[in-house]
């Protein structure tokens, strides 16, 4: 079989507790884009740490083939020089280093064995160049939103000479124009004749690049077709093993006229003096679900973070909640005026990776777990316990820790914990970013429910189908201001993405 780029065989992981692959078989044509689907924790990503080393040769059975060849990893080095680069589901640069630095990190360029920083810094312009990407290589990666931050990655990989690039939902935190980029780019590559694994749970996308698709089903594989013979339906069903029929379990609801959340002229000049909100005023009713739909920075994690106390800054302007005026200084002021925040970046801001599921979730809600000062263990086992499962949440048990589990469980936790507080306004920033699809529908189902008891809901998503699908009102911002907003009714693409481009609706 000549023509296969990649071939695995029989590939079984275990991990304590659980079987993470059972007999997977994995074959992919030279050249082509190889998309592998499943849902939350089927082992996409455990097989792809497989074939790039990170698990390395003897912690897995099976076999790997590269062009016919049989290969055997002992490192992620080996996997690399035999022309294998993964791009991971979590972002694995080096925040406190330069975007160049990063480029070009353990394989720096060099010069009578001394690094050639000019040489660097230039190469690194010529690959932001070639991947479309306006950002100065002198950037520190820690001050470039997560979308930025993830085509560095891609850049990162390009710099390398690569066969096989595997691209584990490299778009989760993409906007549509980001998206635009890598497409062209992955098209690209294929001309010339570049092989790419494409994980991804947006089956839009799915349907637009891949040339075949596999499916597996926990930790098995299904099937794998060719994508003539495939729908984004036909994807869904083998994936969950179940027809869906709706994707946006969206009710219509009589909402209070209360304002629960009353912004006005509210603005942020940032510590280096740049003004990023600009004269922003909103408000958010009772059982009201509010949609933020822009391109990446046009300013609304930052408005949201801000308003939940995280931005450092100057503020001006009024922010009203329930009625009362409001001075939130911290995030801990923000959780006592009933807000909480769903972040984007959930590895950042959202979880604890090296403590249990049971910890993480109860954490921002610990002043509801006390008992006469002490944490009560069997409530916060218990809250834990049923809010997860409220979210299908899959683990092998509550003790399992956060970073082991697959990203969009991850997601879940993180969702789970801010459920606990009991939230009068719940700010959701990319929500189901990385979720499959059954899942995704579980939790707009928890976010209806919430609705429908008062809670005042922000929905910020780079989606336009999730915006549109499940808001009641929209409200569209481009460089730190407000430029549109539409009644559910009244609301389309179009009309969102001329505003999101700064352009006006007559
Ligand atoms: N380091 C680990 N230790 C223990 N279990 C793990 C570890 N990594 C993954 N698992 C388990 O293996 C299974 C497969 O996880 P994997 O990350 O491969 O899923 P995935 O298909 O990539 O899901 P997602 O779409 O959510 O990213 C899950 O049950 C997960 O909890
Ligand atoms: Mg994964």
């Amino acid at each position: 079989m000549g023509n296969y780029a990649l071939q695995m065989k029989a590939i079984t992981k275990e991990f304590p507790g659980v079987r993470a692959l059972d007999n997977v078989t994995f074959s992919v044509r030279k050249g082509e884009i190889h998309a592998l689907c499943g849902e939350n924790g089927a082992g996409k990503s455990t097989l792809m740490k497989i074939l790039s080393g990170v698990y390395p040769q003897g912690t897995y059975d099976g076999e790997i083939l590269i062009n016919g060849e049989n290969v055997q990893f002992k490192s992620i080095k080996e996997s690399q020089n035999a022309g294998v680069a993964i791009i991971y589901q979590e972002l694995a640069l080096v925040e406190e280093m330069t975007v160049a630095e990063n480029l070009f990190l353990s394989h720096e360029l060099m010069r009578a064995k001394i690094i050639d920083w000019n040489k660097i810094y230039a190469e690194a312009q010529k690959w932001l160049d070639h991947i479309g990407l306006d950002v100065d290589p002198q950037t520190i990666v820690r001050e470039l939103t997560v979308g930025k931050q993830q085509l560095i990655e891609i850049a990162k990989a390009l710099t390398r000479k690569t066969d096989i690039l595997i691209l584990d939902e490299p778009t989760a935190a993409l906007t549509e124009s980001d998206v635009d980029i890598l497409m062209t780019l992955l098209n690209d590559l294929r001309k010339k004749g570049v092989t790419c694994i494409y994980i991804s749970h947006k089956l839009g996308e799915v349907m637009a690049l891949a040339d075949s698709v596999t499916i597996i089903r926990d930790g098995q594989s299904v099937s794998t077709d060719s994508i003539e013979e495939l729908s984004e339906e036909k994807i869904i069903t083998k994936m969950v093993g179940r027809e869906l029929t709706e994707l946006f379990p969206y009710e219509v609801r009589v909402i209070s006229r209360e304002n629960i959340v009353d912004v006005k002229d509210y603005s942020v000049t940032n510590s280096v003096g740049k003004k990023v909100i600009n004269n922003v005023s909103f408000t958010l009713k009772k059982g009201e679900i509010l949609g933020f739909s822009g391109l990446m920075g046009a300013g609304r994690t930052e408005l949201f973070i801000s308003l939940f106390g995280g931005l450092k800054g100057n503020r001006t302007g009024t922010v009203l909640i329930d009625g009362q005026e409001t001075n939130i200084k911290s995030p801990t002021d923000a959780i006592k005026n009933g807000l909480a925040y769903v972040s984007e970046d959930r590895k950042r801001y959202g979880l604890v990776l090296g403590m249990d599921i049971t910890k993480n979730t109860t954490l921002a809600a610990l002043n509801k777990m006390m008992k006469i000062k002490v944490i009560d263990n069997a409530l916060e086992v218990k809250s834990a316990g049923d809010i997860t499962y409220k979210m299908n949440l899959k683990a092998p048990n509550l003790e399992a820790l956060v970073g082991q589990l697959s990203g969009g469980n991850q997601q879940k936790v993180v969702l789970s914990k801010w459920l606990l507080t009991n939230p009068k306004v719940l700010i959701l920033d990319e929500p189901t970013r990385g979720i499959d699809v059954g899942a995704k529908y579980e939790i707009y189902k928890i976010i209806n429910e919430l609705a429908n008891q008062g809670v005042g809901i922000v929905i910020i998503s780079s989606e336009l189908p999730e915006v549109l699908g499940m808001s009641d009102r929209i409200i569209v911002m481009a460089e730190g201001e407000i430029t549109g907003e539409f009644l559910r009714e009244e609301a389309t693409q179009e009309k969102i993405m001329t505003c999101a481009t700064g352009g006006k609706i007559s």
